[in-house]
């Protein structure tokens, strides 16, 4: 039985880091395993501008742990107001590698995102012309819609318009949690990919709901029916170059998740790698870890792949059930399965 496994360093292709305190509570989680990672903007204030990209990665690069090698990969928060020269600037200079598409109000902090996509046609244009991707969230937010039928609503209504009228527009459907988007990845041959989130490997809505509510497994977008999380599992596990890692690791408080109306995400960081592992290998799939994890995502983006490596160590890795912040304590996702391999 292999004992050791190595691997390219792996990236994140979607995490929240926040800010300030929790941002220095949270960023040596993911420096301990990962050599780059696409920050999510949706700070409050959000990430809009290059001023503000270059600010905010200013931050994050201060509060590295000492030693820590590790790039930020920088994204603007696209509003209707967005400026495409502005974009195409902070691109230029190296510094943001994608924009994300938040639809209004469709989870934390997207109050600023967009309402009409009409009025984002010219930023767009531009992004397609200079070959940087637009990250999406992909869920509509009409209240006639299902919360569980919300991501594939969005792929007719919203990004299936959005690729016809822009057929050069790369685009990363972020966490995805459906076998509608794994087919709609899947049709695309060029210019569509797609990140999946560890917990939506591991979790179903069952987890969320069954025998009392779990808030620490609710996110967005919400886990969906089995048959989804195995069609996820599948795309993860299969090679395909078009799906890669994008932890989509959220810290909120215990106190913000333990509420009547508590906040979405899981805060997954410290143990990813060791979950992966399993999942790939309970999948017979070890073998394909590197592609999902250190190679699928780099490619896409159009960057090299890390020329160090992570070692994985057969072991039963140990986690704690929160880190403590200055803000309170952040409990780490729970897989539920045990882990046989550390990171
Ligand atoms: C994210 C957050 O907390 O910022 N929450 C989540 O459930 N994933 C926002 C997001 O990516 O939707
Ligand atoms: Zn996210």
């Amino acid at each position: 039985m292999t004992q050791t496994l190595t691997i390219r360093r792996p990236d994140d292709w979607h995490l929240h880091l926040r800010d300030g305190d929790m941002l220095r509570a949270v960023l040596p989680h993911t420096t301990a395993h990962f050599a780059r990672a696409i920050i999510m903007p949706n700070l409050v204030p959000p990430v809009v501008t290059g001023d503000d990209a270059r600010a905010y990665r200013d931050r994050i690069v201060a509060a590295l742990p000492k030693g820590a090698e590790f790039t930020p990969l920088m994204t603007l928060y696209l509003t209707e107001n967005t400026d495409p020269k502005d974009v195409a600037a902070a691109h230029a200079e190296g510094l943001v590698h994608a924009v994300k598409l938040y639809p209004a109000g469709a989870t934390t902090n997207s109050a600023s995102g967009v309402a009409d996509f009409d009025k984002v046609a010219p930023v767009l244009e531009k992004m397609a012309e200079i070959g940087l991707p637009l990250c999406t969230h992909g869920e509509v937010t009409d209240a006639d819609v299902d919360i569980f039928d919300r991501e594939a609503v969005f792929i007719d209504r919203v990004l299936d318009p959005i690729r016809r009228g822009h057929p050069d527009l790369k685009v990363v459907m972020e966490h995805i949690t459906t076998a509608n988007a794994v087919d709609y990845v899947r049709s695309a041959d060029t210019n569509l990919a797609a990140t999946i989130t560890t917990h939506h490997l591991v979790i179903n809505r069952n987890h969320i709901l069954v025998g009392g509510i779990k808030p620490h497994y609710y996110c967005l977008p919400v886990a969906k029916r089995e048959e989804h999380r195995l069609a996820l599992r599948a795309a993860a596990t299969s090679g395909d170059a078009r799906f890669f890692l994008g932890t989509d690791s959220a810290p909120h408080t215990d106190a913000n998740k333990l509420l009547p109306c508590g906040c979405a995400g899981c805060f997954t960081a410290p143990n990813t790698m060791s979950i992966l592992a399993e999942v790939f290998e309970q999948d017979g799939a070890l073998d394909q870890l590197e592609a999902f994890a250190s190679l699928n995502g780099p490619r896409y983006y159009g960057l090299p792949a890390n020329e160090d490596t992570l070692t994985l160590v057969r072991e039963a890795p140990e986690f704690p059930s929160h880190i403590d912040t200055p803000d309170g304590p952040v409990t780490v996702f729970d897989p539920i399965i045990p882990l046989n391999w550390t990171a």
